[in-house]
């Protein structure tokens, strides 16, 4: 379990830089940071609980593995599958789609500018 947490430190790293990079380009009022502050707490909790549950009964599986849409899908099965708690799901479900959100796109354009 010690490597796999180690991914999820580097992929919440990777994920969150790239967050940090979109707040400098958009000015937000004081509800959108508060809403982005929960979406951070929600990703944490959410690559803690997939270490925790998602390697359970099978190998854990990337978040790169598959396109943000077919997460939404999977998790859902593997909620009624194991049973887990909603909430739980939910967290899980934004960790993923966020993380292979951040894997899969292209590179930003214009870096050496
Ligand atoms: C209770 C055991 C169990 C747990 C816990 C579990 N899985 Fe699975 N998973 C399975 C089984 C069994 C399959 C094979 C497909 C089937 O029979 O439903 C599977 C298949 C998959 C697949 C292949 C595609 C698919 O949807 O069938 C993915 C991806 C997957 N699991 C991801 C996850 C993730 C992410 C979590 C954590 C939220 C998780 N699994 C937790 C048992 C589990």
């Amino acid at each position: 379990m010690f490597v796999f947490r180690n991914i999820v430190g580097a992929v919440v790293a990777m994920a969150f830089s790239g967050i940090a990079l979109a707040q400098q380009t958009e000015p937000s009022d004081q509800e959108a940071v508060e809403r982005e502050d929960a979406y951070f707490d929600q990703i944490g909790r959410g690559a803690e609980a997939w270490v925790d549950t998602c390697g359970r009964c099978h190998n854990l599986r990337a978040p790169g593995e598959l396109p943000p849409e077919l997460w939404d899908v999977s998790v859902t099965h593997m909620r009624v599958r194991a049973n887990l708690p909603g909430d739980m799901a939910e967290d899980i479900k934004a960790f993923l789609m966020m993380s292979s959100e951040s894997m899969t796109e292209e590179p930003a354009s214009g870096v050496d500018e």
